[in-house]
C-alpha cells in the first residue's frame, strides 16, 4: 500500500488552564497525498490551529500537551523520531503559512535577508548567491520591482504582498507539504482571490500536499481536493469537495453551507446556526453538536457518534447521517 505523504492517527491535545482542562484536539486523523488540497473547515475555536501546530511541532507546551496519536510522515512517526531527525524534517520538507504575516516574518531583517537566511543555512549557499535566489523567489510570487524591494522591511509592504513574501518563505526549500493556516483571512476580499490563486498555482507546479485551514467555506471550493469539518476538536465530516457541497452528510456541515450568500442559492434566505460551539474544558456527552442541532433526537444527548463511512471516501459523524444525506428537497437546490 502506498504511504500517505501526511497520515494523523486518533490526535489529541489537552490544555490545562484555569479553568481545568480545555479538550482542544479529540481523535482527528485525516490524510494527505502528495499533489493534493485537504481544506479544514470550522468555526473559531474548533481546534484547527492547535491540530495544525501539533503537526508542526510548535505547541505552546505547557500549556498544551500531545495526549494521544500518530502524525506520520511518510510512514515515519513526527512525534516519537528522535529530535534531530525531527527538526531537519519539519525545516525542510513542511512549512507553514500564518494568518499573520507581520508577526511571522522579522520585523528588523529585510525580506531579502529573511529570504536569503533560508538558503545560507538549509542549502549552505554563499550570501550572494542566496540573494539572487532571493530575488529569483519574490519574482515566483510576484513580487513587482523585486530586485529594488529586497532590501525592505516586512512593514515596507502591504497585507497581500507581505503575505506572497511568506508564501515565498514555505516555498524557499520545496517543501513536500505546506499548512496554510487562515492563509488569506487578514486580506480585502479581492486580494484574498489572488493570494489564494498563487499558492493554488505553486501546490500544482511543485505537485506539494497543501492542508488549508480556513473558517470561510467560500475559500476553499474552487481549490481543494477534500474537505474535513471540524468542530470541538474532532472531524465531524470528510468528503471530496464536489460531494460535500452538492449534498452534506452532516447538519453541521449543513448549517455551514445554509450559513454563506452563494450564486446559486439567489434569493434564498441564509440562515446561522443557532448558538455557540461548547466550551472545551465541558463538551457535553453524545454527540457534540447536540445542543444546536435541528435534527436532534434523544441518542445524540446520550451516544457520541463514531465517524460512520457514509460514500466512497466520505465519513460522517452522525447518527442521522443517511437522512441528512437524502434530504433530496434542499440537496437539489444546492446543486
Ligand atoms: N495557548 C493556549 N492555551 C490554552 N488553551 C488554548 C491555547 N491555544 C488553544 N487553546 C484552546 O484550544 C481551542 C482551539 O483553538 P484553535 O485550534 O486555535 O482554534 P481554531 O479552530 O480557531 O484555530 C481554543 O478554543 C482554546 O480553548
Ligand atoms: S448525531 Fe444527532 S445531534 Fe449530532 S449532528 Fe447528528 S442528528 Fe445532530
Ligand atoms: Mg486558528
Amino acid at each position: 500500500m502506498n504511504e500517505a505523504l501526511l497520515d494523523v492517527r486518533d490526535l489529541h491535545v489537552e490544555f490545562r488552564t484555569r479553568d481545568g482542562v480545555a479538550k482542544a484536539v479529540n481523535g482527528v486523523s485525516c490524510t494527505v497525498e502528495a499533489g493534493e488540497t485537504l481544506a479544514v473547515l470550522g468555526e473559531s475555536g474548533s481546534g484547527k490551529s492547535v491540530t495544525a501546530q501539533a503537526v508542526m511541532g510548535i505547541l505552546d507546551t505547557p500549556p498544551g500537551r500531545i495526549t494521544a496519536g500518530e502524525v506520520l510522515f511518510r510512514g515515519q512517526d513526527l512525534l516519537t523520531m528522535g529530535e534531530e531527525h525531527r527538526r531537519r524534517l519539519r525545516g525542510d520538507r513542511l512549512a507553514m503559512i500564518f494568518q499573520d504575516a507581520l508577526s511571522a516574518l522579522n520585523p528588523v531583517l529585510t525580506v531579502g535577508a529573511q529570504l536569503a537566511e533560508m538558503f545560507e543555512v538549509h542549502q549552505g549557499m554563499t550570501r550572494r548567491d542566496a540573494r539572487t535566489r532571493a530575488v529569483q523567489l519574490m519574482e515566483r510570487v510576484r513580487i513587482p520591482a523585486a530586485e529594488e524591494r529586497v532590501g525592505d522591511f516586512p512593514h515596507q509592504f502591504s497585507g497581500g504582498m507581505r503575505q506572497r513574501i511568506m508564501i515565498a518563505m514555505a516555498m524557499a526549500l520545496e517543501p513536500d507539504l505546506i499548512i496554510a493556516d487562515e492563509p488569506t483571512t487578514a486580506l480585502d476580499v479581492t486580494v484574498q482571490a489572488q493570494v489564494m490563486d498563487l499558492l493554488a498555482e505553486l501546490q500544482r507546479e511543485f505537485n506539494m500536499g497543501l492542508v488549508l485551514i480556513t473558517h470561510d467555506l467560500g475559500v476553499v471550493a474552487d481549490v481543494a481536493d477534500k474537505i474535513a469539518v471540524m468542530y470541538a476538536g474532532r472531524i465531524v465530516e470528510t468528503a471530496p469537495v464536489r460531494a460535500l457541497y452538492a449534498a452534506p452528510a452532516h447538519p453541521y456541515t449543513r448549517g455551514l453551507l445554509d450559513s454563506v450568500p452563494r450564486l446559486d442559492r439567489k434569493g434564498r434566505p441564509l440562515h446561522a446556526i443557532k448558538g455557540l460551539p461548547p466550551s472545551l474544558t465541558d463538551i457535553p456527552p453524545g454527540c457534540p453538536f447536540n445542543p444546536r442541532c435541528p435534527r436532534a433526537r434523544d441518542v445524540c444527548h446520550t451516544d457520541r457518534p463514531p465517524l460512520y463511512t457514509v460514500g466512497p471516501e466520505r465519513t460522517s459523524a452522525c447518527h442521522f447521517w443517511q437522512e441528512t444525506l437524502e434530504d433530496r428537497d434542499d440537496a437539489g437546490a444546492r446543486r
